[in-house]
């Protein structure tokens, strides 16, 4: 190890991320010490913000409907697109997109989703939020292989994972939707390459969408606006410039030193789109925000403030409504998190130009994209007090309380991440919750780490061991933890027997050990 890497390494096992932290100064110690990660630039000069219009991802037309499930068909292929002005981008996309065409199911309707592998790498295709049956859930080493050829991959998984149910060319995810309305996500989940092929553009929406919501009020159409924001670098030549160590995706893992803590790019996407701007009505609108970057947070904020009352009302959460709305004039969002939020355009006058700015970046990543007040419009929608029921959920129900650190390690000869001090295996299991039981799981953090479980939905029970804050309402999937913070959550395993991961959406943490295992028994 060099010396370099040396201090690098100690840097990252130090305690509490104090030792990375230290040694930044400058312009860039805010947006440094807001996130988890290394900046790297693009090689182009970019563009002029808020110029380009913000996309909305088409909805995929199901090929057949049956009585109880809807089918789809999408192949994952090469393509390229024009993502900054002028420059053609050569990308990895679910029907040719960026973000892949969204998905809008009924809850309790089946979607059963066939997804053709025409990319040069495995894949494997993860429903985000999803209560999926383990064989369909996109579990890391269930490869999908390529249509043509063989691939190395296959016999590292193969070797790796015993139990890796691998196809080749196609494979059909089945989604029974057993649950409430609510902003999903789908992405690539490929064992040790889920950053780059998500970076590459492996992402996309799938809403499952409910009667008791459907009831209710909120903007719906034109006024409730799916947003995915993820930053990106590029290379001169166009690509989208990421640190792999080998940039086929296909044998080693990981990223170049200087990044291992995260990708950060310099380019803000919301919908695959540098910097858009929308026209709205001014009226009330329903942003559905995603977070679908690899390592960067965002402190969202509208510039300017309405004039009276707070910049958003949040509805819902990573798994659907809150049971009343609550109101903040800024959102924290980190990795793979949703929110669901209402913004009132009727309190700006028209002609307003109101910038969706990140109070956790700086330069380029200080603002995300632009909303242009751009006339008048009829108010058809209306915020209840009362959303939806929650179950509750309170300490004397659960079995077992379970603990686990997120924090950097050696794995492999390398700088990684671990989880409980261990890196990622397919043949370890750290949990075995009995289906239907109620646990607590406590996770403590030495610098950001967004935590995810598959299969479940969890409240936040504590924060820095006081009640849960003020972003952590609802039904969640993932839960930001801060450097050095505790949380816990209380979550319900029901749903399907079988092995699920859960790990740190920080996709350079997940690719560089922060994985797991539990199994509903
Ligand atoms: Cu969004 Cu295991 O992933
Ligand atoms: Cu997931
Ligand atoms: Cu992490």
């Amino acid at each position: 190890m060099s010396g370099l890497s040396r201090r690098r390494f100690l840097g990252l096992t130090g305690g509490a991320g104090l030792v990375l932290a230290a040694g930044l100064a400058g312009p860039r110690l805010l947006g440094r010490a807001a996130t988890t990660g290394e900046l790297l630039a693009s090689e182009v000069p970019l563009p002029t913000p808020f110029r380009v219009p913000l996309p909305i991802p088409a909805v995929l037309t199901p090929v057949a409907r049956e009585a109880d499930a809807d089918r789809y068909e999408i192949v994952q292929r090469t393509a390229t697109a024009e993502i900054l002005p002028g420059l053609r981008t050569p990308i990895w996309a679910y029907q040719g997109t960026f973000p892949g065409p969204t998905l809008e199911s009924r809850s309790g309707r089946t979607a059963i989703v066939r997804h053709r592998n025409e990319l040069p790498v495995p894949t494997v295709v993860h429903l985000h939020g999803g209560r999926t049956p383990p064989e369909s859930d996109g579990y890391a080493t269930d490869l999908v292989l390529p249509t043509s050829g063989t691939h190395q991959a296959h016999q590292h998984a193969g070797m790796l994972d015993p139990d890796a149910k691998v196809v080749q060319g196609v494979r059909d995810y089945v989604y029974p939707l057993r649950q409430r309305a609510s902003t999903l996500w789908y992405h690539d989940h490929r064992m040790d390459f889920t950053g780059p092929a998500v970076y590459r553009g492996l992402a996309g929406f799938h809403l499952v969408r409910d009667a008791e919501e459907d009831a209710l009020p909120l903007p719906r159409g034109e006024r409730e606006l799916p947003l995915m924001i993820a930053d990106r670098a590029f290379a001169a030549d166009g690509s989208m410039r990421y640190p792999s160590l080998d940039s086929t995706l296909a044998t080693v893992p990981g990223v170049e030193e200087p990044y291992v803590a995260g990708v950060l790019g310099d380019v803000v996407l919301v919908n695959g789109a540098p910097w858009p701007v929308a026209e709205v009505s001014a009226t009330r609108h329903r942003l559905r925000l995603l977070n679908a970057s690899n390592a960067r947070r965002y402190d969202l904020a509208l510039d300017p403030p309405p004039p009276d009352g707070p910049a958003f009302t949040q509805i819902g959460s990573d798994q659907g409504l809150l049971d009343a709305p609550r109101e903040h004039d800024h959102l924290p969002i980190a990795p793979a998190e949703r929110y669901d939020m209402v913004v009132d355009f009727g309190r700006y006058p028209v002609g307003t130009e109101v910038t969706l700015v990140n109070r956790a970046g700086t330069g380029s990543t200080a603002y995300v994209m632009r909303f242009r007040v751009a006339r008048r419009g009829i108010e058809d929608s209306d915020i209840p007090d009362r959303l939806s029921t929650i179950e509750p959920l309170n300490r004397t129900q659960a079995r077992v309380t379970r603990e686990f650190s997120f924090r950097g390690g050696p794995t492999g000869g390398r700088h990684g991440w671990l989880i409980g001090g261990e890196p990622y295996s397919p043949s370890r299991i750290d949990a075995r919750p009995r289906l239907g039981d109620v646990e607590i799981w406590r996770f403590v953090a030495d610098l950001h780490h967004p935590i995810h479980l598959h299969l479940v939905n969890f409240r936040v029970l504590s924060r820095g061991g006081r009640p849960p804050g003020p972003f952590d309402g609802g039904l969640k999937d993932t839960v930001d933890l801060r450097p050095g913070e505790a949380v816990e959550v209380i979550a319900r395993f029901d749903g399907y027997r079988g092995r699920y991961m859960f790990h740190c959406h920080n996709a350079e943490h997940e690719d560089m050990g922060m994985m797991a295992n539990f199994e509903t028994t």
